[in-house]
């Protein structure tokens, strides 16, 4: 029994282990605080600061915004009259659904289909910002985000994504040299990730958005890229919290908020959630007891010996103890261990029932 209590427990510990290995980068992300390659508040310039920037800026003046056509609603006009109207010399280009389409069928053909196929249109919103990036370069805006103060400063950085907490970064707000190499491989990896993930918001997170560009940023840094391909983290301080932060929050209520998304949309699917979980649950429950049963089965060598019994079972013998105890046994535990019998003594016609050695 202890040997097999033993067994038992490895199997299991191996099996956590493999888990533990599959998601080992979404494990990882967890414990990076991206401190390594944050923007630090000394290098930026105050928004009206005398201070004259030495630093070249490399990052194309252009910002992209994306929605599905040219009417924006108006709760957003707003945040973005905040970015035109502070950036009159720079380009803005808002791509709708059918300029992406265009965009991505005369520069990246071997995307379209992937593109098309996406069964949400959060999908094609959020891969189509990364491929104009990495085309452009220049700084992406989502459209309910309103600038703060001129995005110059952060001109100057090869590419830099924005910290989330707890985890990751998020992809609402980045810029980037054009054919930068993070990029580049985030264009690369697209069709790689497209699967579905059952739940919606799973799939989207873990297909084209921010869970997916955190991965592919995490792996991407332990390649250790050097200066030119750096990432750089724009911290929450400098996203939007303060009076020197670069965007501001135009999203009304903060519940509407992404992140605020997921746990509304569990609260409409929570009979549905529930009936997994309980599947889960079982799933899992079954797993166990069928290791279980094994080992038992393993333990049993040593404490059973197998006894005939005739395969035509007589009335007497029905209500005999042996056969009603085996009974109380699992069934599958029965049927291998006549299976694991035949086999080993080459009875066929013969049935077998485990039964206590000193019965
Ligand atoms: C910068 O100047 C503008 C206009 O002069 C002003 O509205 C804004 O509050 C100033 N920002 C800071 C952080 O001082
Ligand atoms: C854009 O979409 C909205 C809502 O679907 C629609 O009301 C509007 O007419 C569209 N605008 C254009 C220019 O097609």
């Amino acid at each position: 029994m202890r040997r097999g209590l033993v067994i038992f427990l490895l199997v299991n510990l191996l099996i956590i282990a493999f888990l533990v290995r599959s998601v080992s980068t979404l494990l990882s992300l967890l414990l990076e605080d991206a401190a390594a390659d944050a923007i630090h508040h000394a290098e930026l310039p105050s928004p009206n600061s005398s201070l004259i920037e030495q630093r070249p800026q490399i990052i194309p003046k252009i910002i992209h915004q994306t929605y599905k056509n040219e009417t924006i609603p108006e709760v957003w006009v707003e945040a973005q009259r905040t970015c035109i109207d502070l950036h009159p010399d720079y380009e803005y280009i808002l791509w709708t659904n059918e300029k992406s389409r265009e965009f991505i069928a005369a520069e990246y053909p071997w995307f379209l289909e992937t593109f098309d196929g996406y069964k949400y249109p959060i999908q094609r919103a959020d891969s189509i910002r990364y491929f104009v990036l990495a085309h452009y370069g220049g700084t992406y805006i989502d459209l309910d985000d309103g600038c703060n103060r001129r995005l110059d400063p952060l001109l100057a950085y090869p590419a830099w994504v924005r910290r989330t907490v707890p985890t990751g970064i998020s992809n609402d707000a980045m810029g980037s040299v054009p054919q930068h190499p993070f990029f580049l491989r985030v264009i690369e990896l697209l069709q790689q990730y497209d699967r579905s993930w059952l739940l919606p918001y799973i799939t989207v997170m873990y297909s084209t958005g921010p869970l997916f560009l955190s991965v592919i940023w995490k792996e991407y840094m332990q390649d250790r890229p050097s200066e030119a391909g750096r990432v750089r983290i724009l911290m929450q301080d400098e996203y939007n919290r303060f009076s020197w932060s670069f965007f501001t929050h135009h999203r009304g209520n903060s519940w509407h908020g992404k992140d605020a998304r997921f746990i509304f949309w569990m609260g409409q699917h929570w009979i549905l959630l529930t009936f997994l979980g309980f599947s889960l649950a079982g799933v899992v429950g079954f797993c166990l007891w069928w290791s279980y049963g094994r080992v038992m089965l393993l333990g049993a060598k040593y404490r059973y010996r197998y006894t005939k019994v005739p395969s035509l079972i007589s009335p007497s013998r029905l209500s005999s103890s042996p056969t009603r105890r085996s009974r109380m046994l699992p069934t599958l535990l029965r049927r291998v261990s006549f299976k694991e019998d035949e086999e080993a003594r080459g009875v066929t016609e013969t049935s077998y029932e485990l039964s206590r050695h000193d019965d």
